[in-house]
C-alpha cells in the first residue's frame, strides 16, 4: 500500500537519506531501526508530506496505493492525514491540551473528522480507550492530562490515532518515553488493534528487540543509508551487517524478557 522508491531527501543542499527503499503491504507491521541521526524521523515525516523547513524528496518517488504523493498540494495531504494515516508521536502527553478534560476534547476531535452526535462521539471514544486496555475508560475520559501516568497518556494518543482506522499509521518512537514494562503492553496493544482492523504500521525505534517482537519486516539505517532490510527472521536470524549483528548483541530486554 506505501512504497519508497530509491528515495533521497535532502534538507537545502544536505542529502540527509539516499537510496531509500521500503514496500509496506496492507495489514503488515515494519519497523524502522537505527541510530540516533539515522534519518528515521526523516523517512516518516516525507511518507506524510510533513518534512520541515527546507526538507524535500529530491530523487526517487512515493507511492501509496500505487499512486505517487509527491506532487500532492497542501490540501490533498491534509485529506490524506485525515483520511489515509495517522501518525503517532512519541510523547502524546504533550499533545493533550493541560486545561480541558481527555472526554471533551476527544469528543471534540471525532466531531470535527465525523457527522456523529455527542453520544455516539463519546462512546466510539470509550470503545477506542477500551481497546488500548485503558482501565475505567470513563475516569479517563473525565479526567484532566495531569491526573494520568505517562503511559495513560500515551494510550490515549493511540486510541485518538486509531480513532477513524487508518489505513497506515506512522509511529514515531511510540513507547521510547515508558518504563519496559508499559512499553511491552503497549506494543502487545498496538499489535492487537492492527490484527483487529488491519491497518498497515511504519514504527521507528531504536531498540531492535522491540522491533523484533512486533514486525513483519524490519529495517536497519544508518547515516541515512538502508544497511540491511528484511523479513524479521531473516534479520533476527542471519543478519548479514556487521552493525545489524552489533545492534542485535546489544538488545535490552523488555518486560523482564528478551525477545530475541
Ligand atoms: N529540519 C531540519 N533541517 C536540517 N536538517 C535536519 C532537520 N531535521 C533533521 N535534520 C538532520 O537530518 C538528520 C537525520 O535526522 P532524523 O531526525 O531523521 O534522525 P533520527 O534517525 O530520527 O534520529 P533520532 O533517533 O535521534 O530521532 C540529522 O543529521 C539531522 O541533523
Ligand atoms: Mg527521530
Amino acid at each position: 500500500m506505501l512504497e519508497f522508491k530509491d528515495v533521497t531527501i535532502q534538507y537545502g543542499q544536505n542529502v540527509i537519506v539516499r537510496k531509500f527503499n521500503m514496500k509496506v503491504e496492507s495489514g503488515e507491521i515494519v519497523s524502522i531501526v537505527g541510530e540516533s541521526g539515522s534519518g528515521k524521523t526523516t523517512v516518516i515525516r516525507a511518507a506524510l508530506g510533513l518534512l520541515p523547513g527546507d526538507g524535500r524528496v529530491s530523487a526517487g518517488d512515493i507511492l501509496l496505493n500505487g499512486q505517487s504523493v509527491l506532487s500532492n498540494s497542501r490540501e490533498e495531504w491534509l485529506k490524506l492525514r485525515g483520511d489515509k494515516m495517522a501518525m503517532i508521536f512519541q510523547d502524546s502527553g504533550a499533545m493533550i491540551n493541560p486545561i480541558k478534560k481527555i472526554g471533551d476534547q476527544y469528543v471534540e476531535y471525532i466531531q470535527v473528522h465525523d457527522k456523529m452526535d455527542k453520544q455516539a462521539a463519546y462512546n466510539r471514544a470509550v470503545e477506542m480507550l477500551s481497546n488500548m486496555r485503558l482501565p475505567d475508560p470513563d475516569r479517563v475520559m473525565n479526567s484532566y492530562a495531569f491526573e494520568l501516568s505517562g503511559g495513560m497518556k500515551q494510550r490515549v494518543g493511540i486510541a485518538m490515532a486509531m480513532t477513524f482506522n487508518p489505513e497506515l499509521l506512522l509511529a514515531d518512537e511510540p513507547t521510547s518515553a515508558l518504563d519496559v514494562t508499559t512499553q511491552a503492553q503497549i506494543v502487545r496493544q498496538m499489535m492487537e488493534i492492527n490484527k483487529k482492523y488491519h491497518q498497515s504500521i511504519i514504527c521507528v525505534t531504536h531498540n531492535l528487540g522491540l522491533a523484533a517482537y512486533m514486525s513483519d519486516q524490519i529495517i536497519v539505517m544508518r547515516n541515512g543509508f538502508i544497511v540491511e532490510s528484511g523479513d524479521r527472521d531473516a534479520i533476527l536470524n542471519h543478519p548479514q551487517n556487521l552493525y545489524t549483528k552489533n545492534l542485535l548483541s546489544a538488545v535490552p530486554t523488555m518486560g523482564g524478557e528478551r525477545y530475541v
